[in-house]
């Protein structure tokens, strides 16, 4: 079988050699935290007062890693100011909405995970996008048949109310140490002044697959926009959007009304209605939006890590938890099976089987029944793990009632007819009092359903939903529903190490393909002892369904496609994957940052 000399970490590093006797799932610095925490409940100190369990000043320093440089020094101004996490966020996401269209934007959703350290608490903040009052099952049905992926796509039908400036407001009144105004700042300035237009971005306008499947250059004011004269923006073009630096100066002077209400409102309802592909969106549904707080969904490791991401509507905290419980089961603890291909193996069918439990289960659990903690429940996963799928079988979903002696809850729901096209971008913050912000943010599609009102993007996030309302005689978990959410694979996920300290901030953008990206990153760290960096750059292997995709185009891919297809799987050799992976580790003597390859985002430390 041919090795695989760049894709573990442990390949080549007699360290980690098989046989030796050391754990193969913890990284050096996890082991000490481990080692630390049980130290210190084995020897309670009697001497220990009060202010002792108060936690301590944090010394690891300040960081924000996105996915554009100048949207990460807008994060990094707010945190010389004395800002939160929260404060960078909302700046840097406010940037990114201006210099990278393609990917988020005001006219988008999000999810925020935040910690707060001092408060030892995690919350999640959805801002995820709703669908109209006026919503039904049908809502992307004609003639008793589904529309097309794209003619829904391209549509007002598909636009949701738009949810991150109610994000940005809420996450600012639970956290925000700067004045509501100065978030919007660099951003303002930004428009005003003109940015320069990135390779990516000029790319995208370019590129005649997308000219060809989005209407950019149709949509008078998108084509103004982006197309002046005909022409996509080239590189290094300095672009100035004055509508979006008066949109961000009223939302800074008045607040989310200044959206959710008047002028802007009635803009986004006409664009939307107006289209020739119409929606039913009103004033009511834009006034009536609020951000959801969800408790955090976490799942402890055996090693003692907990993996905390966001709860339904989004698949993250499932699946997260799922694939990495499941990859615990599924590696090889024989050592004459301890090869690298084995533990690639156990990555990719906890991945096969996570997929599966997900496109089944999660939606919007304030509209249905999603069993999200049995499915990461440990005694679940044990019966999960055993049903072993042989490589070129399509796997299907598990039953959490019947695996834990209940009801079984598979038969309630149709098989997911969900699909997804690219259009997202990752936040990874960590402040100077180590508050950590993981945010990822999404208008779903490149440049959202290509209708731009008032200098921004309007989404397309409805197409997350499934189309097909019904599969035979059962409802899809995941229908399109009144003011109900569409399922999200976004995984916004912060990691604790044993001792209950953070230790990872990670996520990125790329449809329903962030599953796997995001469990990359971690299996890459908390399993294969990589850095960061070194996780990011791995390349990316998406197993769901009855392929798995291979990233063959970086370092390791081919050999990875090869011993996969040598183990029987259906291999899709695949070229451009999309992730846009932000990682921040604490590490011993700092934070540790990571920026994907694949995109134009950097990490970069507050000096
Ligand atoms: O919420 C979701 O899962 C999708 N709307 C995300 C889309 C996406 O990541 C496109 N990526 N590049």
């Amino acid at each position: 079988m041919r090795r695989l000399p760049i894709l573990l970490a442990c390949i080549g590093l007699a360290s980690c050699a098989p046989g030796e006797d050391r754990p193969f799932n913890a990284t050096e610095e996890a082991r000490r935290a481990a080692d630390a925490a049980q130290q210190q409940a084995a020897t309670p100190d009697p001497e220990q007062t009060e202010a002792d369990t108060e936690v301590g000043t944090w010394t690891k320093g300040a960081m924000v890693a996105a996915a554009d440089p100048r949207a990460v020094e807008a994060g990094l101004e707010m945190l010389r100011q004395g800002g939160s996490a929260i404060d960078a966020a909302i700046a840097v996401h406010a940037v990114l909405g201006l210099v990278e269209p393609q990917s988020s934007g005001i006219g988008g959703g999000a999810f925020m995970v935040y910690y707060d350290r001092a408060a030892d608490e995690i919350t999640v903040f959805d801002g995820r996008e709703i669908a109209p009052a006026s919503t039904t099952p049908d809502h992307f049905m004609k003639d008793g048949k589904p529309l097309g992926f794209l003619e829904a796509w391209q549509s007002g039908k598909a636009v949701g109310v738009p949810g991150q400036i109610a994000l940005y407001k809420t996450s600012h009144e639970a956290a925000g140490q700067l004045d509501w105004a100065t978030l919007f700042q660099p951003a303002i300035k930004l428009a005003e002044d003109g940015f320069e237009v990135t390779p990516r971005l000029a790319g995208l306008l370019a590129n005649p697959r997308l000219r060809g499947a989005v209407r950019l250059d149709d949509l008078p004011a998108s084509a103004e926009y982006f197309y002046p004269n005909g022409e996509p923006l080239p590189v290094g073009f300095i672009r100035t959007n004055p509508d979006y630096a008066a949109t961000l100066s009223a939302i800074a002077e008045s607040g989310p009304s200044a959206f959710y209400e008047g002028e802007i409102a009635q803009a986004i309802v006409d664009a939307v209605n107006g289209d020739a592909n119409p929606g039913e969106m009103s004033l009511k549904d834009l006034a009536d939006y609020s951000v959801k707080i969800r408790p955090a969904l976490c799942g402890d490791r055996t090693d003692g890590f907990r993996i905390c991401s966001a709860p339904p509507p989004s698949s993250g905290g499932v699946t997260q938890n799922m694939i990495m419980g499941l990859y615990d089961l599924l590696e090889p603890t024989e050592e004459a099976e301890m090869t690298e291909e084995n533990y690639l193996k156990a990555f990719i069918d906890a991945q096969r089987l996570a997929y599966a439990d997900r496109d089944h289960y999660v939606a919007d659990a304030d509209f249905v029944t999603v069993p999200a903690t049995d499915l990461i429940n440990p005694a679940y996963l044990r019966v999960r793990a055993e049903e072993a799928f042989a490589p070129d079988e399509t796997t299907y979903p598990g039953d959490p009632g019947l695996a834990l002696g209940r009801e079984p809850v598979r038969p309630l729901w149709g098989e997911d007819a969900t699909e997804h096209g690219p259009g997202t971008t990752h936040v990874s913050i960590v402040d100077a009092d180590g508050n950590a912000v993981s945010m990822t943010a999404t208008v779903e599609a490149a440049f959202g359903s290509s209708i731009m009102v008032k200098g921004f993007m309007l989404n397309n996030e409805l197409t997350d939903f499934s189309r097909e309302p019904t599969k035979g005689t059962k409802p899809v978990a995941n229908a399109p529903g009144p003011k109900k959410r569409p399922r999200s694979s976004m995984s916004p996920t912060i990691v604790f190490d044993p001792a209950g300290d953070l230790f990872m901030v990670t996520g990125s953008p790329g449809g329903n393909s962030i599953v796997a990206y995001v469990s990359k990153t971690l299996v890459g760290v908390l399993e294969w002892g990589k850095s960061a960096q070194e996780a990011i750059d791995l390349p990316n292997i998406i197993a769901r369904g009855d392929t798995v995709g291979v990233e063959i185009d970086r370092p390791g891919g081919m050999e990875a496609a090869d011993a996969l297809r040598e183990l029987g799987y259906n291999v899709e050799e695949r070229e451009g994957e999309n992730s846009g992976l932000h990682v921040i580790i604490v590490r011993e003597d700092g934070l540790e940052g990571g920026a994907d390859p694949r995109r134009e985002g950097i990490a970069k430390v507050l000096e």
